[in-house]
């Protein structure tokens, strides 16, 4: 079965998915950000979960990322398209601009990252060399040609922890980095995808220019009024996908 993990402004797959069942499942790492829905949408089957809980209460680095992907994956979830706001950074990232990255740098800390908790257990090592699954992104490419919508292909997503915006500073040296847009939620939900052997992959919305890269500060009023204006994209989008890769 599909998954959406929904981010900033994405509560719902939209007002056409039908709810057969909403789950409050257990896990051995504690609650789920919000219940889990799982119904059908463009007739195919889809789990659907709120990462930052139903009224976005639970801020980046307090979200229980390993509940989340144990819960999906106890529900049989083998596929999982990740909506993430996030800053542009690159010169073809403005505000609004829909944005597939091919690769990832993690600038987290202190989140619980890993299902590896060795102990009786021999460590694995998995490999992240190519964080995101081709074949999700390459369904996603499809259904934005599809849709004539416009999508950046390719980017690579820093991960920071918030709750914070960066310093502007900060940002340049993401810039050298390689990245070209910056998120706070992006990791470890990647990786614990990967621990689990489910496909991963993120859409990303553009909702600001990262600090620095604009004259000015960020401001939270234009943050939302981003957000509200790309969502329509990103449902019409997921849409099209789901019908896709459904598995
Ligand atoms: N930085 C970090 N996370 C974000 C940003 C940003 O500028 N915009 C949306 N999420």
């Amino acid at each position: 079965m599909l998954a959406i993990v929904g981010g900033s402004g994405l509560y719902s797959p939209g007002d056409d998915f039908q709810l057969e069942e909403s789950l409050a499942p257990e896990t051995p790492y504690g609650e789920t950000s919000a219940e889990i829905g799982v119904g059908r949408w463009h007739g195919v089957p889809l789990a659907f979960l709120a990462r930052h809980g139903p009224r976005h209460r639970i801020p980046p680095h307090r979200i229980n990322y390993r509940a989340n992907l144990w819960a999906l994956g106890q529900l049989g979830v083998t596929r999982i398209i990740a909506v993430n706001a996030v800053g542009g950074i690159a010169a073809e990232l403005p505000p609004r601009t829909l944005a597939l990255p091919d690769q990832i740098i993690d600038y987290t800390s202190g989140r619980e990252h890993s299902f590896e908790v060795g102990e009786d257990q021999p460590v694995r090592h998995v490999d992240f060399s190519y964080p995101y699954s081709e074949v999700l992104r390459t369904a996603l490419v499809a259904a934005a040609r599809q849709q004539q919508l416009a999508l950046v292909e390719k980017g690579t997503y820093g991960v920071t922890n918030g709750p914070r915006l960066e310093s502007a500073a900060e940002i340049e040296r993401l810039r050298r980095d390689g990245c070209t847009m910056v998120g706070m939620t992006g990791m470890p939900e990647a990786a614990l995808a990967r621990e689990l052997e489910i496909d991963y992959a993120c859409l990303a919305l553009v909702v600001n220019w990262a600090a620095g890269v604009a004259d000015g500060v960020i401001e939270m009023t234009e943050i939302v009024e981003h957000i509200e204006h790309g969502m329509r994209r990103v449902k019409a989008l997921l849409g099209v996908t789901a019908k896709m890769v459904a598995a």
